[in-house]
Order: C-alpha cells, then structure tokens, then sequence
C-alpha cells in the first residue's frame, strides 16, 4: 500500500484533476477505437463525450490559480449552455447529406478556439516577460502561442471556405498564381512567427499578434480557395488535424494533459484520415491542394465506336429475382437520389425470394469518409450486408449479379488497365469478376474524376439508364409483380 501511495501522490485537488484528465484521456482513446466500427460508433461519440464533460466539469470546480479557485464561473456556465444547445439543434436538425458542412464549420470553431486562446495569452506573457526585463520572446510558451494562433487561425478561415464550397456559396478560384501568392505567403507567416520570437518584450504592445493573427486568416482563405469544392473532404480532415495540433498547442501552455491528448488524437487521426483518403484516390496530398485532379478529358480511353447495351426493367427484375446472390455496389449517385430507402426495399425484396444480397462498400465511395456507411445506416441497412471492398473483391467470383447504382470511379476498371489513366492503380470493386452488372445512372456522364468508364461498354454489363431514385421504385415494382 506504501509504494502505492508513493507511486500516486494524492496531494489533494490538483491529484483529483489530474486523475480527472487521465481518465477523460482514456475516454477519448476508447471513444476513438469505437468509432473505427458502424456498430459501435454511437457509443465511442458518447464515450468520448463523456471524457470532455468530466475534464470540464473536474478544471471547474479543481482547477486553482495561485491558489484560487477559477472566476467567472456565471459567463463559463453560460457560455456553455449557449454552444451544447446551438451544438445540439445544430447535429438533430442537420440533413446527412450537409453532415460535411456541419463538420467543417464545427472544425472551424475548434480552430477559433486553439486562436483565441493564443490572442490572450501573448499579451499575458509580453507583459511578464518585459516586467523581467526579458530581450526577446523565444521558448517554449511563446512557440506555443503563435504556433497556436497561426495553425488555429488557417484552420478556421479555412474551414469556413471549405463550408461555403461544399454549401455551394463559394466557387473555386484556380487560378496558378495564386498557388505562388500561397506559398510565398506561407514562408512569410513563418518569418513572422521567428521574427515576432525575436522582438524585445514591451508591454501593452499587442499590434503584431494582431497582424500575424489577421496574415493567419487571409493565408486561411487563399490556401482554400484554389482547391476544388469535391475536394474538400479531404481539405477538412487536414484543417481538423490542423485543429487538433493548434489545441495540443494550448494543452501545452497550460500544461493541461486532457487537452494535450485530445488535441494529439484529433492531430493524428485527422492526419491518418488524410492519408488514408489520398491513398484510396491514388492521389498525393499535394495533388490534392494544387487540384490537377477532375480536370475533363483528363485521360481514360475514349470509347466512341463502342456500344452500349441496356436492360429493360423487366429483365433485370427477372435476372436479380433469380439469382442466387447480389451485389449491390453504392456510390455518390445513390446520395445525390437519396435511394437508399429504395435500395433496402429492393434488398428486402430479393432477399424475400431466398436472394443472398449484400453490399461492397469501396472507401472512397461518394463524398465522405464512410458516405455509403452513414447512408445505408439511415436507411435500417444490416452492419452485417456491408462487405470492405477487399473481401468484396475475394466473393466477386461467385457473384450472379453485380447493381452499381450511381457509382461510377470506384468500378473503373481503368484503374487496372490502363496505365495513362489518372486513376490507374487507385484500388476498385472488380465487378467484371461477376457473372453480370447493372448499371443505374441517369447518362454516360463521367463521375468525379471526369474520366471516361469502359466497364459501361463490356459485354458483361448492361446500363439502366435514370435516376436511381425512380429506376429503383419502378424495378421494385416490377419484381414485386412478377
Ligand atoms: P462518382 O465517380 O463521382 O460517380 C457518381 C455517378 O453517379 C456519376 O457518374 C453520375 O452519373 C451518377 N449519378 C449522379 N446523380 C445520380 C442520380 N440522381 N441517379 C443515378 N445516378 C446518379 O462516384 P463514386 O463512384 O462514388 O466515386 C467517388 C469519387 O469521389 C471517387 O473518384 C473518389 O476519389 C472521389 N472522392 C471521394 C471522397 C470520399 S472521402 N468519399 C472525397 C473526395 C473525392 P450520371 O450523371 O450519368 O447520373
């Protein structure tokens, strides 16, 4: 029991919050793990909102400076009330698909924060640092504060363009030169930040953390803007690690180990997100911020003297009513119709007939990380149906029949074949191993990437041309009358 009580020094309060934020970190990385499953990411959001709760309520009533307990406690409780009730109505009112908005703009808030907090503490430390007749600002809180402030600054300005691109408020500006103004704008952000470190403290002057915070807004704004809007998934999972490291920063400075940790796992998950997101596209991150990506016309095989073969709805109803088993392949265009609703009822309806159905989830499919998953969610969808694509892949072989309903880069089979495409080696759903595919588009349009699909003239496929929304109510109609 002595080497215990060695080993946790209980010194009364400050124990107390300590143990509070290392219990609220360990919340955050179980919440963290749970949501890496559908099953269990409901609970892994609670989990990890319970950490943060704790880690507030415990810095209120623990937290002492020089010996005081913390003020204000009125405008903190407040203040509190006001952002759980706008975050509340906010995520109950939300439709699933402007949950990128929401996103973004939450991120941008994170931002907001992580640079606030760097504009009031600078002035605290100048003022120390002068009254100790300091000659510069370099260490450890100072490298905290601006780091804090410029990261924090980029990521909210330029998370509120990326929520004004995906709102569809804000076009793209893509022109190359701004990617120069970009880059030289960056290294002078960083020369500023050494420079400010070098400045001879005096106290009350507070103009250039106001300038360096205004330069952190503007570089926000034109590191977004030349980027494309379909981009911008991948554009906020880098602003959010962004967020977690301006907030890591703030942990830092005030040696809070609850939001050291939360702003290290936003930081790094948010990077692997990015990451993984690019290696799904076969894209680098940079390709991704100077947008060479969705250009038309941008390589694939034309297929002009080719042909195309449709299927009538009562074929296919026909063909999937007599399979053994389905595979139905969703993409961006099952969003855009809003048919996953329609789409469980045509599951339902085959696997009624002794049908085995199930769905190939690619990861890049539609707009989001896990866009497919959230939206066959909406819609009652079995966890279970869902198959990752490289297990997707592995039944391909024994598949009757293959629906793509609106997917259309994350079928093509350019990305195996043709070396010239953009797409080549991103991997893909390999319906050409099934017996046969159906695809439900409106047209032969392309999709994101703007390049051309051959699978839609392969012998093997047929094209139910229409929204998939009003093709899928009529092909259940028609099954159900067989
Ligand atoms: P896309 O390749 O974008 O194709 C979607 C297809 O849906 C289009 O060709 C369109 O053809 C069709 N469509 C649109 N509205 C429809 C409707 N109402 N009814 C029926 N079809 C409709 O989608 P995908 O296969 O899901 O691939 C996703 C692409 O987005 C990939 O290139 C990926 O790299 C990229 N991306 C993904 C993410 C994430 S994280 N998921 C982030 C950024 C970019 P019609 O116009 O002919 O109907």
């Amino acid at each position: 029991m002595e080497t215990i009580t060695k080993l946790i020094p209980f010194t009364g309060e400050i124990s107390i919050l300590e143990i509070s934020y290392l219990v609220a970190s360990v919340l955050f990385i179980l919440g963290l793990k749970k949501l890496s499953h559908p099953a269990t990411a409901r609970s892994g959001n609670l989990w990890a909102a319970a950490g943060m709760t704790a880690a507030i309520l415990f810095t209120i009533l623990f937290h002492k400076k020089d010996g005081e307990p913390i003020g204000n406690i009125v405008w903190i409780v407040v203040a509190l009330a006001i952002g759980s009730f706008i975050g509340w109505y906010a995520s109950k009112k939300v439709k699933m698909t402007a949950m990128p908005q929401m996103v973004s703009i939450f991120n941008g808030m994170g931002g907001a924060c992580a640079a606030l907090i760097s504009m009031m503490e600078f002035p605290k430390m100048q003022n120390m640092l002068a009254a100790e007749g300091a000659s510069h600002m370099i260490g450890g809180e100072g490298i905290a504060i601006l780091l804090g402030l410029m990261i924090g600054g980029v990521s909210f300005a330029g998370s509120m363009i990326a929520f004004g691109k995906l709102d569809g408020r804000i076009g793209d500006i893509k022109n190359p030169v701004l990617r120069i103004i970009n880059l030289t704008f960056l290294v002078l952000l960083l020369v500023a930040l050494v420079v400010i470190l070098f400045m001879k403290p005096e106290a009350g002057n507070n103009w250039p953390i106001y300038l360096f915070a205004l330069a952190a807004l503007v570089y926000g704004v034109t590191f977004v803007m030349p980027i494309g809007g379909a981009d911008m998934p991948v554009v906020i999972s880098l602003l959010n690690s962004f967020t977690g490291v301006a907030a890591a920063m703030g942990g830092f400075l005030y040696s809070n180990q609850a939001m050291l940790t939360g702003g290290i796992l936003v930081g790094s998950s948010g990077t692997i997100l990015t990451i993984l997101m690019c290696n799904a596209m076969n894209r680098s991150l940079l390709n991704v911020i100077v947008g060479a990506f969705g250009v038309a016309g941008a390589g694939g095989t034309e297929a002009a003297d080719k042909t195309v073969k449709e299927i009538s709805l009562s074929d296919a109803a026909v063909l999937l009513s007599y399979s053994q088993k389905v595979y139905i392949v969703p993409g961006y265009g099952l969003a855009v119709a809003q048919a996953q609703h329609l789409c469980h009822e045509l599951d339902n309806l085959l696997s009624g007939k002794g049908v085995e159905v199930k769905y190939a989830i690619h990861p890049v499919a539609g707009r989001m990380p896990g866009h497919m998953n959230v939206l066959l969610a909406e819609a009652d969808v079995p966890y279970e149906k869902l198959v990752e694509m490289e297990d997707a892949n592995n039944e391909m072989g024994n598949t009757d029949v293959v629906i793509v309903i609106g997917a259309n880069d994350v079928v093509n089979p350019a990305a195996e074949d043709d070396p010239g495409s953009p797409i080549y080696g991103m991997p893909i759903i390999k319906v050409l191993d099934a017996r046969n595919i159906i695809v439900m588009k409106r047209s032969m349009a392309a999709g994101y990437a703007a390049i051309p699909n051959n699978l839609f003239y392969h012998q093997k496929n047929r094209m139910l041309f229409g929204d998939a929304k009003a093709t899928l109510q009529k092909l259940v109609a028609e099954i159900k009358s067989l």
